[in-house]
């Protein structure tokens, strides 16, 4: 039968996002409630041609849920996933809070869909983070074929992934700059102002001088690709870009790499394109990368020094391939193997 969907941060730029995938991509179901906090409560929304009325999510009831996704922030999916999944709805979770628990399986379909077998012991399955996802997207098949020895990753992540809040800060920030050079501007979610700017933070500092979102995709990587001890280790950086976060890859493999070999590997793999696979040296970005729904890729480039070594760029939209999209794929991996 198809299921019930809630979707908790309805309101919100991941939400909005889940709301129109559902509708794109036909994800079957049997009506879909919107909850958010009680300042949204009563508001109205279109899913699928019909008026829904934003609830509170204080009080929301699962037991006739089947899939509840979350997008709400860490704190409120700490607070409701559990009670929710007690409820009987089975939880997917866009935020950090439950990635690392040994019941609760991290998933990204076209890399580990092999591990969901059933309802997890924790009723929930976790949605990685929005930089993770495109990475182990690509690692997998270098692994299998050459052997990684070591991955350095920088990224350029865009001010959505901080939500629509994250966007209409840079937003404004970037009109005072534009009228006045000495304004001061916004600096709450980004720490540092974010216009005209990019910041190396992200998230919360640790005690080893990485900070949080560093070591998720350390930990996220490990997890996901099912190798504990994969040695990946990153500079997580806020860029001035409205959606779609970048990386700069570096890999150091076991074996000598081919380029052609790696790039039509790379481009082999599902919904992925590879824009220097022709045509050397051509490159997605942000704004010009095209199909939302596909990690790009360019600039893939073996180093003339050391043979095992080799750069690429990606793109991949942060609030499709890094959050919504790969939620909703979770659903439609569960849907397709009769797991609810
Ligand atoms: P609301 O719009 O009512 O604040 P974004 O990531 O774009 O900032 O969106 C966050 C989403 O999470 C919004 O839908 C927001 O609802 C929701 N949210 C934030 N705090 C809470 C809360 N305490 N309870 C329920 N929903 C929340």
């Amino acid at each position: 039968k198809a299921p019930s969907i809630a979707l908790v941060g309805a309101t919100g730029a991941v939400g909005h996002t889940l709301i129109e995938l559902i509708e794109t991509r036909r994800l079957r179901h049997n009506g879909v409630r919107l909850a958010a906090s009680a300042r949204s409560a009563g508001r109205q929304m279109e899913v699928d041609g019909r008026t829904c009325t934003v609830e509170d999510l204080e009080g929301f009831d699962f037991s006739d849920v089947d899939i509840a996704f979350f997008s709400a922030g860490t704190s409120v999916s700490e607070k409701w996933a559990r009670p929710a999944a007690a409820q009987g709805a089975l939880v997917i979770d866009n935020t950090n809070a439950f990635r690392m628990d040994p019941d609760t399986p991290l998933v990204v379909p076209q890399v580990n869909a092999d591990v969901l077998t059933g309802r997890p012991a924790s009723g929930i399955i976790a949605n990685p983070n929005c930089s993770t996802i495109p990475l182990v997207r690509l690692l997998g098949t270098v692994e299998q074929r050459w052997g990684i020895r070591q991955v350095v990753v920088s990224t350029y992540q865009a001010a959505s992934g901080q939500g629509q809040h994250g966007i209409e800060e840079l937003q404004e920030g970037s009109e005072l700059a534009l009228h006045d050079p000495d304004a001061e501007l916004p600096a709450e979610r980004f720490s540092k102002p974010l216009a005209f700017n990019v910041v190396p933070f992200i998230d919360r500092l640790l005690d080893s001088g990485f900070t949080m979102e560093e070591q998720k995709m350390l930990q996220e990587s490990r997890k996901i690709l099912g190798l504990p001890h994969l040695d990946v280790t990153t500079t997580c950086v806020r860029v001035p870009v409205v959606n779609s976060h970048s990386e700069a890859v570096w890999v150091e493999a076991a074996a000598p790499v081919d380029r052609t070999e790696l790039v039509d590997r790379l481009a082999a793999l599902p919904e992925v394109t590879v824009h220097d696979r022709d045509v050397p040296g051509r490159f997605p970005t942000p704004l010009t990368a095209g199909n939302p729904d596909h990690v790009h890729v360019g600039r893939v480039r073996v180093a003339p020094h050391n043979p095992r070594g080799f750069w690429l760029w990606l793109v991949a939209d942060n609030l499709r391939i890094g959050a919504a999209l790969n939620a909703v794929q979770i659903a439609e991996t569960v849907l397709d193997r009769g797991l609810l």
